[in-house]
């Protein structure tokens, strides 16, 4: 210890690691600052962010828990933020979006799959040593958040170990007999089979907790999920499809990605040019926002390729009057050229 002790600065790096807003011991969540980061990466969803970031914070101080920190049911039609609220979520609360263990439920139909890909073979059979891709990265690290996507397409049985996951905060592999522990994960399940159902349940209704005790008594009487699961999920989330202006401030924040990743800060977009790609993306979904990424990759890598080859840092996209972008930035100055 004594050669480590003048390694660093002890004084400080404690004060940082104690006010690390992971510290367990701490059990508690900022919430300002958990909703400012989900905010900053989910757009047009605010009613459930805000009950979702209240939640988390009352259910992270919970001093015993014999159950995962809280289990979620999140609804609504597809690309509307639910994989990535999952995602902003585990980033915050357990530091990168890698904790995140994802499972797409249309690939846990049969009985057989469900089994060994969750909780592992059976003892004897082929890869019943390596164990499930679900208990074994929670034996490895308990602090994940466990995402089930399309959960309505989920074999019963999934649903059988996910009572045991959700209720008692543990599942044990039959084959190697070791138990994975939940109760420092969250759940949060998926679905969108029956928006369009939700849809015309809520249609009308204003008030949020109208709505979700709408959804509620709806996906009882569907019969979607057994009874037993709804009682152990802590809340039901609907997402909404996203309005315009809505897609194009997440277009906006997925071109700032982009050219972070190219090493690039974007100063100004043409409308116009925001406009054709959100016609592009109109024409291949309705109300989604899947191919968006790619219309915009489509439109804007090559040039951000071209920006960052001339050393630029700060870039600005235009539209002449054919329509073509014009692509403006600030770099270095322009090397002189080998003096005569
Ligand atoms: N409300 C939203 N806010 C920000 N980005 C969103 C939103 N909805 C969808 N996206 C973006 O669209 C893509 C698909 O969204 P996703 O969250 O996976 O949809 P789903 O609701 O089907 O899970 C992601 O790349 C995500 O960044
Ligand atoms: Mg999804």
């Amino acid at each position: 210890m004594s050669e480590l002790r003048k390694m660093t600065d002890w004084s400080k790096l404690r004060d940082m690691v104690e006010s690390t807003r992971l510290d367990d011991k701490s059990r508690k969540v900022d919430e300002t600052k958990l909703l400012d980061h989900l905010n900053s990466r989910v757009k047009g969803q605010d009613e459930v962010i805000k009950d979702v970031a209240k939640l988390i914070n009352l259910s992270w101080r919970k001093q015993e828990r014999t159950r995962p920190i809280c289990s979620m049911l999140f609804l609504g039609p597809t690309g509307t933020g639910k994989t990535e609220l999952a995602k902003a979520l585990t980033e915050y609360l357990y530091g990168s979006e890698k904790d995140m263990l994802r499972f797409d439920c249309s690939e846990l139909s049969s009985p057989d799959m469900a089994k060994s890909r969750l909780t592992g073979s059976s003892s004897g059979y082929k890869d019943s040593e390596s164990g499930g891709q679900l208990t074994r990265p929670m034996m490895a690290n308990p602090r994940r958040l466990v995402l089930f996507d399309e959960i309505e397409k989920a074999h019963p049985l999934v649903f059988d170990l996910l009572l045991q996951l959700m209720g008692d905060g543990r599942l044990t592999e039959q084959s190697s007999g070791k138990t994975a522990d939940f109760t420092q994960a969250i759940v949060v399940l998926t679905s969108n089979a029956i928006a369009d159902e939700v849809g015309k349940a809520v249609e009308g209704l204003t008030d949020y907790h109208e709505i979700v005790n709408a959804v509620k008594t709806l996906l009882a009487e569907h019969g979607t999920f057994r009874p037993e699961i709804l009682g152990r999920i802590d809340k039901v989330y609907m997402f909404k499809p996203l309005q315009g202006m809505i897609i194009a401030e997440i277009a906006l924040l997925k071109i700032e990605r982009l050219a972070k990743e190219y090493g690039l800060t974007v100063e100004f977009i043409a409308p116009e040019l925001l406009m054709q790609a959100l016609e592009a993306n109109m024409k291949v979904s309705k109300f989604g926002i899947r191919e968006l990424e790619r219309i915009l990759f489509d439109k804007f890598a090559s040039h951000m390729v071209e920006m960052r080859e001339k050393r630029a840092k700060a870039v600005s996209f235009d539209i002449d009057e054919g329509g073509q972008i014009v692509c403006r930035y600030q770099g270095p100055p322009e090397t002189p050229g080998p003096k005569k």
